[in-house]
């Protein structure tokens, strides 16, 4: 029933505004191990923004900042601080994804265009989203070039291919985002009606509280089941919830997390540490408990337990995930490692562990 009216590919590369692309570029390489593979800027006649290429194994981020005050991304980085403004995501034919979803109600932004330059053909059109997120639609198979027009390859001189760090993250899982109080089903219903896709799986706050903070999610996801979009809206707790607290300081709806598949999540987990990646960290109860909550895995569980890896079971399978805490000082966007042996849940059974943990966080922060 779903799909066919809008048929995606992947989600082809995220793009964060950021205070500082150079900056963070140099984090994202360093701690979360990508390569920096492309560059536009004043260099290569972009006068408006600089960006930065980031990929790791089928991941694409770009990180870009404003060059002048009027640029329109200032406003975006004074609302939100740094955070994700567009999912991108690759289709057979652009100009068709763009008239499927605007003729079902969705607010254009970039009607369809192409560009040609000397490396070929790039086509893209963009509408939003929650908040002021945007899809980008993008298809660039008659394209050469290192990522789209405007980028260059990176001056090897500046990120040396000697000195990076692979953590062995694959490709993008899922990526959530957050919407305030009652708007759930609305952007669900958008993801259904207008992108075509399917509700795959919800919680409610009886799956996922705790005793100050709760949430409900619904999960949708694209034709091939590749695209994995969960929403989340806050349900009424004690106190500040975590989402409650993600939409005061990013002022309004956004991308809460994004979640990166690897295939050997002792082995991400343990790089990442050693760049100094700051995780979540559940108590050491969580770990006595485990064994009769998931049964026997094939895992080393001495080096589970030591890395604070969280594990949850359903009837598909297992799975092994951690959480970042956020990567900004302000508390919005964070990533998530996971690793997938049979479930395509999202890991409900570590919620209120997880939640604790925020909350341990948020009381830090004077935010619970
Ligand atoms: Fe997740």
């Amino acid at each position: 029933m779903s799909g066919d009216h809008l048929p995606l590919r992947r989600v082809d590369h995220i793009k964060f505004i950021v205070g500082n692309a150079r900056q963070s570029a140099y984090f994202y390489r360093n701690a979360f191990g990508f390569d920096v593979t492309a560059y536009a800027g004043l260099e290569t006649g972009m006068r408006e923004e600089a960006g930065y290429v980031l990929q790791q194994g089928k991941i694409h981020f770009v990180v870009a900042s404003p060059l002048h005050r009027d640029h329109p991304d200032n406003q975006r980085l004074a609302l939100h601080g740094d955070g994700v403004k567009d999912i991108a995501l690759e289709v057979d034919q652009v100009a068709d994804a763009y008239e499927a979803t605007v003729s079902r109600g969705a607010v254009g932004v970039t009607e369809p265009t192409r560009i040609e330059d000397d490396n070929g053909v790039y086509e893209y059109a963009t509408i939003e989203t929650y908040g002021d997120t945007t899809h980008t639609f993008v298809n660039h198979d008659d394209y050469r070039g290192v990522f789209a027009p405007g980028f260059q390859s990176l001056d090897p001189a500046r990120y040396s291919l000697s000195t990076r760090r692979p953590v062995g993250l694959k490709a993008i899982d899922h990526i959530v985002g957050n919407v305030e109080l009652g708007k759930m089903d609305e952007w669900v219903d958008f993801y259904k009606q207008v992108m075509g896709f399917s509700q795959y799986i919800h919680f409610d706050d009886n799956d996922i509280s705790t005793e100050y903070s709760a949430l409900m999610s619904k999960v949708v996801q694209n034709g091939n089941g590749r695209i994995k979009f969960p929403i989340n809206e806050p349900a009424k707790g004690k106190r500040k919830s975590q989402i409650d607290e993600y939409l005061d300081f990013y002022n309004g709806p956004g991308v809460q997390h994004i979640a990166m598949s690897s295939a050997d999540i002792i082995d991400t987990v343990t790089s990442m540490l050693a760049n100094d990646v700051s995780f979540l960290s559940v108590p050491q109860t969580y770990y006595e408990t485990l064994p009769e909550r998931v049964g026997e895995i094939n895992e080393n569980m001495a080096k589970i337990t030591e890395l604070g890896i969280l594990v949850d079971r359903d009837e598909e399978g297992y799975l092994l995930q951690l959480f970042t805490k956020p990567v900004e000082d302000r508390p919005t966007l964070f990533f998530e490692v996971i690793q997938r042996h049979g479930s395509r849940g999202f890991g409900i059974g570590n919620f209120k562990a997880l939640f604790e943990a925020i909350e341990r966080d948020q009381a830090l922060r004077g935010t619970l």
